[in-house]
């Protein structure tokens, strides 16, 4: 797994790559106590093979190790992604502003 860093005008931008998959969380030096899963992508021949979780649990070591202590995203209200995440720990904290859409959050 590599993780490549892009210094930003806002913050910065980590992007973690597996073989199948890449994973992009955003720094906002504004709230440097949080950060954002941007983008969360595994090749569709690989799914359901844990590389998600993978990527999803090597963002978020990242992001402890950038003193963040909560890792936000956004994804569909009515769907899978949904229960999945919230098994791997993520809370809903907002919902209506954007229709079908949903921010989770998962604090360390
Ligand atoms: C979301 C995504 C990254 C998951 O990656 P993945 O490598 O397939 O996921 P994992 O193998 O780590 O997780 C598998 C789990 O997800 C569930 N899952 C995966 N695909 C599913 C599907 N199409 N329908 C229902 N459940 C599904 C499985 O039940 C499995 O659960 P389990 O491990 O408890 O048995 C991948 O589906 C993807 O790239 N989707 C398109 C982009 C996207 O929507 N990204 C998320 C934006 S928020």
């Amino acid at each position: 797994m590599d993780a490549i860093y892009f210094y930003t005008l806002a913050g910065e931008e980590v992007f973690v790559h597996i073989e199948h998959g890449i994973c992009r969380l955003t720094f906002d030096r504004k709230c440097p106590d949080v950060c954002f899963v941007s983008t969360l992508i595994v090749n569709e021949s690989s799914r359901q093979h844990g590389i998600g979780k993978q990527l999803l649990r090597a963002a978020e070591l990242i992001a402890k190790r950038k003193c963040c202590n909560r890792v936000s995203l956004q994804v569909e209200n009515n769907s899978w992604k949904k229960e999945w995440y919230k098994r791997e720990g993520y809370d809903v904290i907002a919902d209506g502003y954007d229709e079908g859409m949903i921010i989770m959050s998962k604090e360390f």
